[in-house]
């Protein structure tokens, strides 16, 4: 039997927690022969509803769950992790401007990155889920200064997952055999779903598709109104699918990719014009525990303008949270 590894969730009495919890209990996340112990972090309002995830956890008698760990502490959930899937953030309330979402976001993942420097092992890989996902990725990141910078990411993967399986739609092949397809910047409407690379066996997507107008004008605001476009629809946000995106964030970084794009929200080293640390969404590949960038992609006059962008509204919400890091 393999040694249990640690993996801590928050915002785990959640819709997100809900629909993540079993599928690591079950193994999706790190393998079938791979054994957890999951560290369950909620807000003390939230703890009669997390035990009530417990019992069901339980119910289901996982063989490969070895234990769990519930709290309302950050310094209880995070001690010795491996893994942390950071979901449990502020919403919007009524009459909160972005700018208090921000700042009340900042001060939760303040918290998170210290206890995370003070109390997860070395080599965690902290996944963050909650919104504003970027940003609270590089506070966190920015609280943590005795864990590597490459520890911290943000997940950009619902994105990615979105833009193949709509180019996969529009072009008639299967979600599976599409290869090279990118999404830069942040979380959020202003990403930029990238298709010039993308192929299906050796053969370039965007000449399969041919419709350089239903790119640019279509799929382009359709991946990025998706989440909204859920919510209209459900009534509720994308649960399920965002707890899929980080399952297969985490699984991909700690298991590899086999040579395959994925896209990742990870610290700038200063690449295609974006200043260093910013915490932004890259095609990358992952090998051995370790995720690289996808380097020395051209960039158009078009991409360049969507990553510039992007990259605006990040350099925005840095701006907003910098006198809270101070
Ligand atoms: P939810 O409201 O159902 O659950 C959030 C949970 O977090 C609640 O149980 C709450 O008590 C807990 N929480 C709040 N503050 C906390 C703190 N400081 N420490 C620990 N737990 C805390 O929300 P849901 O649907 O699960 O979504 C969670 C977050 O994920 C939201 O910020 C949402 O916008 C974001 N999200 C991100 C996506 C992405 O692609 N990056 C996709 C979909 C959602």
């Amino acid at each position: 039997m393999k040694t249990p590894v640690r993996v801590a969730v928050t915002g785990a009495a959640g819709q997100i927690g809900y629909a993540i919890l079993f599928r690591i209990a079950n193994g999706d996340l790190l393998g079938k022969d791979q054994p957890v112990i999951l560290h369950l972090l909620d807000l003390p309002v939230a703890q009669k509803a997390l035990n009530g995830v417990i019992m069901e956890l339980k119910d289901c008698a996982f063989p490969l769950l070895a234990g769990v760990v519930p709290s309302d502490d950050p310094n209880v959930a995070f001690k010795d992790i491996d893994i942390a899937i950071l979901i449990g953030s502020r919403p919007r309330g009524p009459g909160m401007e972005r700018r208090d979402l921000l700042a009340a976001n900042a001060e939760i993942f303040k918290v998170q990155g210290k206890a995370l420097n003070d109390f997860a092992k070395r080599t965690v890989k902290v996944l963050v889920v909650g919104n504003p996902a970027n940003t609270n990725a590089y506070i966190a990141m920015k609280s943590a200064p005795d864990l590597p910078k490459s520890a911290f990411t943000a997940m950009l993967r619902l994105d990615h997952n979105r833009a193949v399986s709509m180019l996969a739609e529009k072009a008639g092949v299967e979600v599976a055999d599409i290869e090279k397809v990118a999404v830069w910047g942040n979380h959020s409407p202003t990403m930029y779903a990238d298709y010039r690379f993308a192929a299906v066996g050796g053969e370039s997507l965007a000449a399969k598709i041919n419709d350089e107008t239903w790119y640019r004008e279509t799929y382009l605001s359709a991946v990025g109104k998706r989440g909204a476009a859920i919510i209209e629809a459900r009534g509720l946000s994308s649960a399920a699918s965002a707890a899929n995106a980080a399952i297969d964030h985490v699984r991909d970084w700690v298991l590899g990719t086999n040579g395959k794009w994925v896209s990742m929200g990870i610290p700038s080293d200063g690449s295609y014009g974006v200043p260093e640390d910013v915490m932004f969404g890259v095609p990358v590949v992952c090998e051995g525990g370790v995720y690289k960038r996808v380097e020395g992609l051209p960039v158009d006059e078009f991409s360049k303008g969507r990553i510039q962008h992007t990259l605006n509204e990040l350099l925005e919400e840095r701006e907003a949270v910098a006198s809270l890091l101070s």
